[in-house]
């Protein structure tokens, strides 16, 4: 009898095999994070992240579903099986790991500081962010947020719901600083806060490998996302993806 029970348990249909009887790979994310997933003029969702999901259910056989969720739903929605993984520049940390699991990491990137033009003279590198009076901006629930919060307890923190809303307050001059992950500061800085007269500290103070999330208790699905990714990144699909949105 327990013998039986045993069996019926490790026959627990893996969300792989969902994916495949449906027919379609549910992928949430929150547009908004450049390059990894933003909204074109068109109101289509692009990006590295959905370029590799793409790929992913090329590979699966299935159609490629996008679910856009906010930002601090996005690990509810998972486990209340809105969505088969999370591929949303998510940070691989150790207090989401309590509630998800991460396949290996795909991108590793880390938090940078965008200084407002007219803070620029007192802010020459990171630490100095950790001052009374200056006034840092993130994103919501993000590790910027956190990174903030911990590295510059004297600072007076602000929190945006989106990552450019938190930009444009510094580049309004309306805080001094945004603390937030590479990619996305620098392409802020590149289209607008350079002509602004602001100052980009790009030497990352954090480390931060991104990582899709799906539910625990899945060795099966985990086993084919680890796999897919050593796949890509060695046969020229990842090379391609990446080039396309990080190449010069
Ligand atoms: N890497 C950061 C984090 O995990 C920010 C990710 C934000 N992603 C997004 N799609 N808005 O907290």
């Amino acid at each position: 009898k327990q013998d039986v029970n045993v069996r019926l348990e490790l026959q627990k249909a893996s969300t792989l095999e969902k994916i495949v009887q449906r027919g379609t790979l549910r992928v949430g994310l929150e547009a908004g994070y450049m390059p990894f997933e933003m909204t074109d003029k068109k109101g289509t969702v692009v990006g590295f992240d959905v370029d590799m999901v793409t790929e992913m259910a090329k590979a699966m056989g299935v159609k490629l579903e996008i679910v856009n969720t906010a930002w601090d739903g996005i690990i509810p929605g998972l486990l209340s099986d809105k969505y088969d993984l999370i591929a949303s520049g998510m940070t691989i940390n150790q207090e989401r790991n309590l509630k998800v699991n991460f396949a290996n990491p795909y991108i590793v990137v880390g938090q940078t500081a965008l200084i407002a033009a007219q803070s620029a003279d007192k802010i020459q590198t990171w630490k100095d962010l950790n001052n009374e009076g200056v006034v840092i901006t993130s994103k919501l629930g993000t590790t910027g947020e956190q990174a903030a919060k911990r590295l510059f307890p004297k600072a007076t923190y602000k929190s945006f719901e989106m990552e450019d809303q938190a930009m444009l307050e510094t580049l309004n001059g309306k805080a001094d600083a945004t603390v937030y992950d590479l990619p996305m500061t620098s392409i802020f800085f590149a289209q607008r806060g350079k002509e602004a007269g602001m100052k980009f500290l790009n030497e990352p103070f954090t480390y931060e490998p991104l990582g899709w999330a799906i539910n625990k208790g899945d060795p099966d699905f985990l086993n084919w996302l680890n796999n897919f990714i050593v796949q890509i990144r060695n046969d020229g699909r990842y090379e391609r993806i990446y080039n396309k949105w990080f190449g010069s």
